[in-house]
């Protein structure tokens, strides 16, 4: 197996983080591996914004527990948060958007850190 079959099969979805912030170059490794996942007629149009603020991520955390109608965090303590938004005139958003997803989250457990896609997130409109 090669290192890249071998970070694919390894790849584990987290679900309990340490509360450590995560080194600035690491997140923007992660954030450049989206930045190159492929598209649909090759428009790019997924905006990637990482949440690294505290009151930030725990007011998004707050707002997606209640959506759920839980009072637990979705993100399960992770210090840092990724959305990925995807732009819906676009007809290959979906998979445009999971692409960069699946990228972060192959790009961070290759850099020793956890990820996990958390779907409830999303927006329904
Ligand atoms: C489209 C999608 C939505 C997901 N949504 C959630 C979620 O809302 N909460 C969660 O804890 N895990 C979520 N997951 C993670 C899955 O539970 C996880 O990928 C699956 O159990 C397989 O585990 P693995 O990623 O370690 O192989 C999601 C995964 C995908 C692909």
């Amino acid at each position: 197996m090669n290192e890249v079959i071998k970070n694919l099969v390894e790849r584990r979805s987290i679900k309990k983080y340490k509360s450590d912030m995560v080194p600035d170059d690491l997140i923007d490794e992660v954030l450049k591996a989206g930045t190159y996942a492929p598209s649909g007629m090759n428009r790019q149009s997924p905006i990637i914004i990482a949440i690294t603020n505290k009151e930030v991520r725990d007011k998004l955390s707050k707002l997606n527990a209640k959506i759920m109608g839980v009072d637990t965090d979705p993100f399960y303590g992770a210090p840092v948060v990724i959305v990925v938004l995807a732009d819906k005139t676009v007809p290959t958003y979906i998979y445009d958007g999971s692409l960069v997803m699946e990228n972060m989250m192959l790009a961070a457990s290759s850099l020793g850190l956890g990820s996990c896609w958390i779907h409830r997130a999303k927006r329904r409109v």
